[in-house]
């Protein structure tokens, strides 16, 4: 090695030892008759003192050191003089008084300060290299590194053995685009990236490798978010003989082990569980963030027949009047315009308009639309959705999804907006139930909810044939502070149920057997009932760390439009190399 000993090393306990340290530096003070310089890498920051009269020449060489020069240094370890001493870091009663410099490299100009605060994303993902230097992102990736660390020990334990599954393969449907790669060897044809290890970790079932994980690298080509990149990693497993209650007792003793460790955390397990039906109805979400109230009630019969002409169309129509109160903080008064304003954003999740009531007593409301309620009516609304005097009541009157989804959105919007969300606080839970089809409105068919080799509810196959949208899956997802942090399933083992959903899907067989043949046949050899569950790797550190987004804890992510600005990927390729691949590029003139 270079060095003896890190920057994050030296303490009092070394005092009068010769020591050999290399970094970046980090800061360089000249106090004329001393140089300081802090010298810093991964683990920390060391103080080195440079005195011309100790060594002339090196003095010299210290002159021309600038931020992020690497260098390496000889010198004893001295306790700093009273009064010097840095509480705030490990090594901050020691100092390097150094006796030889070498400068191993030297760095441009900085394109931003690594201190600074408000740098731009898109100027740290092109220089991530400078940016990965930051010691935030040295925590971030740390406690990835712990978490996987966890990850791996907790599964061995239990008897997982980890298994890698191919990355160049046939499409394995999750509900996304596939990115594709053309083959080479096969004029015409392409692999596809897998969207997850779905079909293989069930074919490693039917192979008998019962409990098998993987920290497994996932390709979704879809429409970016914040937590949402075009390859995520999952913490993916899948096990045999078994049933819902095995797979989540595993895997929340998984996550409570992680937080323990990387956390310093209990959770309290097990972990609740609440229907998809409640979530939805209580907050408009399939993932509810639990850390703050403001649960949804079901107005409608509060407001049946009160001759309010839009919420009586809308009951009529076999719709609903949803409400939730809000408590706004204090101080915070909401104008005509705050209404106004609102009723605009809520649009755009599809209701027709948002009705308010500012909350004056037990049956009295301050309202555009008050005068067509009797005072026994709007004590009836305030009493049901548990307001008091000072909050504000939201109603939307449209079909329940809509209503549903439209509150749940105004729930966390206000929250978020009115600091509402206690920090440092986890609110975990399962959601169960789901059901086993969405509809597809487009294009007229039922769609999977999770995916298509999800076990519907045993009790519930009977309506596969008179009524699918009713059927029930046995899935579950993890969700985590209103992020779904991981989902899964039992699967589908007999062959005959299997073909019966891909033809819901509206597969003819032939595109069933084109498609997922190998999966049908190996259902016929022994299969045994079977199922597991994958974590979003990149959210749960997200979590953990109470970030925003997973860019932080990814080394080099993408931007929203699936660009690296560091590499410059996705680029156009050569002439010579696509002909080899026998592709030809028609640009869609839209694009
Ligand atoms: P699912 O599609 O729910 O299930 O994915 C599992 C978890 O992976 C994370 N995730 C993502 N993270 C970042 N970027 C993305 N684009 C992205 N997509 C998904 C989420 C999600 O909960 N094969 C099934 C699992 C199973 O049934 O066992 C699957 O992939 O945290
Ligand atoms: P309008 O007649 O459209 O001005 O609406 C009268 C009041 O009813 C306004 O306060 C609207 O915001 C409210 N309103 C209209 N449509 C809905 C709806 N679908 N749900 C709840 N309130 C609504």
């Amino acid at each position: 090695m270079l060095r003896t000993v890190t920057c994050g090393e030296l303490d009092k306990s070394f005092v009068g030892k010769e020591e050999t340290l290399t970094g970046w530096v980090d800061t360089r003070r000249d106090h004329g008759n001393l140089i300081f310089v802090d010298l810093r890498d991964r683990w920390g920051l060391t103080q080195i003192v440079l005195n011309p009269q100790a060594n002339p020449e090196m003095h010299k060489k210290a002159e021309s050191l600038r931020s992020e020069f690497v260098i390496r240094v000889k010198g004893k370890v001295a306790a700093r003089p009273a009064g010097t001493v840095n509480s705030k870091i490990p090594t901050g009663e020691i100092e390097l008084q150094a006796e030889e410099l070498e400068i191993l490299n030297a760095c441009l100009p900085m394109p931003f300060e690594l201190e600074e605060k408000n740098v731009g994303e898109e100027l740290r993902l092109q220089y991530r290299f400078l940016d990965l230097r930051r010691k935030e992102m040295i925590r971030n990736l740390t406690l990835r590194h712990r978490v996987t660390k966890l990850v791996h020990e907790y599964l061995d334990k239990q008897g997982f053995i980890e298994v890698e599954t191919p990355y160049l393969t046939k499409s394995t449907p999750e509900g996304a685009r596939d990115f594709l790669v053309p083959s080479r060897l096969n004029p015409g044809s392409f692999y596809a990236l897998p969207q997850s290890p779905q079909l293989f970790k069930q074919l490693l079932m039917v192979a008998n490798y019962d409990r098998y994980y993987q920290l497994a690298r996932c390709f979704r080509d879809e429409d970016l978010r914040k937590d949402r990149q075009p390859e995520h990693t999952q913490i993916d497993l899948e096990m045999s003989f078994i049933d819902e209650e095995d797979i989540m007792g595993i895997v929340e003793g998984m996550v409570g082990h992680v937080f323990k460790h990387a956390k310093q955390l209990d959770i309290k397990l097990p972990l609740r569980r609440m229907s998809y039906k409640e979530a939805m109805e209580k907050y408009g979400s399939d993932k509810p963030d639990l850390r703050y109230g403001m649960a949804i009630s079901d107005l409608t019969s509060v407001f049946e027949k009160s001759g309010f002409k839009i919420f009586d169309e809308t009951i009529a129509n076999g719709g609903q009047i949803r409400g939730l109160a809000f408590t706004p903080p204090a101080g915070v008064e909401f104008s005509r315009k705050d209404f106004d304003d609102l009723t605009q954003w809520i649009k755009t999740y599809g209701p027709k308009g948002l009705a308010w009531f500012k909350v004056l007593g037990p049956d009295q409301v301050e309202s555009p639309i008050q005068k067509f309620f009797d005072t026994a009516r709007i004590g009836k609304m305030i009493a049901t959705v548990g307001a008091k005097p000072g909050d504000i009541v939201f109603m939307v009157a449209d079909k329940f999804k809509i209503a549903a989804v439209a509150l749940g959105a105004l729930r966390c919007f206000l929250a978020d907006k009115y600091k509402m969300i206690p920090e440092g606080k986890f609110e975990l839970l399962w959601i169960v139930d789901f059901p086993l089809f969405d509809w597809n409105e487009e294009e007229k068919r039922c769609d999977a909810c999770h995916h298509p080799f999800t076990s519907p509810k045993p009790e519930d196959v009977p309506l596969l044939e008179t009524d699918p949208l009713k059927v029930r899956a046995r899935a579950y997802d993890l969700v985590c502070n209103g992020t779904e942090m991981g989902g899964g399933s039992i699967r589908i083992h007999d062959r005959a149920v299997q073909s019966k959903i891909f033809n819901l899907l509206n597969l003819t067989a032939e595109q069933a057997e084109l498609q997922f043949g190998f999966l049908l046949k190996a259902l016929s050899f022994g299969a045994p009932p079977h199922g597991g569950l994958a974590i979003g790797l990149d959210r749960f550190v997200t979590l953990l760390l109470g970030l925003e987004s997973i860019r932080e804890v990814i080394a080099f992510p993408k931007t929203q439009k699936g660009t690296c600005l560091m590499t410059d990927a996705p680029s156009t390729v050569d002439e010579r190399q696509l002909k080899e691949l026998s592709v030809a590029i028609k640009l869609n003139p839209k694009t």
